[in-house]
């Protein structure tokens, strides 16, 4: 596995590839990885010639009360995980060679970056979409792979490699969970240990609006209903949003339709949690 650290050695290793047909996937990451990493490597392997993993820690995602310098960079661990996984190359740069100094571009896409999670953490996405974009542009893969626990990341992403016209194949995988039903996600760790006894109230709060849903159920303030009852009712847990999704414009709904997204966050304390469900009707 070759571990490259700038972004000249990124080029130049991957202007050697472009002579060999190589079919490229890529796992952007912020490292940290729990098994859900492992999935987005393991299937990027299944499908992909070559195998690009970066972990960059991106400052500009993360808000100015947020956990940025607290963030886990289990380095060692993570590299290990990548050669277990049969990655072919870890992109791991510094800060400063990322973004140096004089950096001043940034990419925005428009609508779907508002609501949810836009909505809580206003310069979250933008972050997101920079470092992304800046990745592909380096890395050029023919496909990426994203977990679906961050199903608006994923949607925003979408469209921006649409929009620009990057010609990446965006893959979104399965959310993997605890045994409880808990999303993986590297902010676990913050849970204190009754926080952790609570935190799959989410999850259940959305499998019980799906259900509904399956069962027949068309209110939408209804399905609502049952969601947030159920969080109130099981854990103090605080809600930031639960809601029933366009699951391309991730526009709240009126009326059921025949394939929806439930998306959900609830704060545990310091911590947020974000989980979603997609659903679909039986007509
Ligand atoms: O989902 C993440 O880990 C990050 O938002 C990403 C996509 C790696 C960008 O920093």
């Amino acid at each position: 596995m070759k571990i490259i650290r700038t972004i000249r050695a990124l080029q130049l290793w991957r202007a050697r590839q472009s002579s060999r047909n190589v079919h490229l996937g890529f796992v952007p990451t912020m490292g940290a990885f729990h098994a859900g990493h492992q999935s987005l490597m393991q299937r990027a392997r299944r499908s992909c010639g070559t195998v690009v993993v970066s972990i960059f820690v991106n400052p500009l995602q993360f808000g100015p009360t947020e956990d940025l310098d607290e963030y886990p960079r289990p380095r060692q661990t993570d590299l290990a995980l990548c050669r277990q996984a049969g990655v072919d190359v870890v992109f791991v740069p510094s800060r400063k060679d990322f973004y140096p100094p004089g950096f001043q571009t940034s990419v925005t896409v428009g609508v779907l970056t508002r609501p949810w999670e836009g909505a809580h953490r206003r310069t979250h996405f933008q972050g997101v979409t920079t470092v992304v974009a800046k990745l592909l542009n380096l890395v050029k893969p023919h496909r990426a792979f994203l977990g679906q626990k961050d199903y608006q990341q994923c949607c925003i992403l979408n469209q921006m490699v649409t929009d620009l016209g990057q010609g990446v194949n965006m893959v979104m995988c399965p959310t993997i969970r605890e045994s409880d039903g808990l999303a993986l996600s590297s902010r676990n760790g913050y849970l204190s240990s009754s926080a952790r006894r609570t935190a799959p109230v989410l999850y259940q709060a959305l499998n019980m609006g799906a259900s509904s849903i399956r069962e027949g159920e068309t209110s939408i303030k209804r399905i609502e209903t049952v969601m947030q009852a159920h969080i109130r009712k099981t854990s103090n847990a605080k809600i930031d949003y639960l809601a029933v999704c366009h699951t391309e414009t991730l526009e709240p709904l009126n009326h059921t339709r025949k394939k929806m997204v439930l998306l959900g966050a609830v704060r545990l304390g310091k911590v947020r949690l974000i989980d979603n469900v997609i659903v679909n009707t039986p007509v």
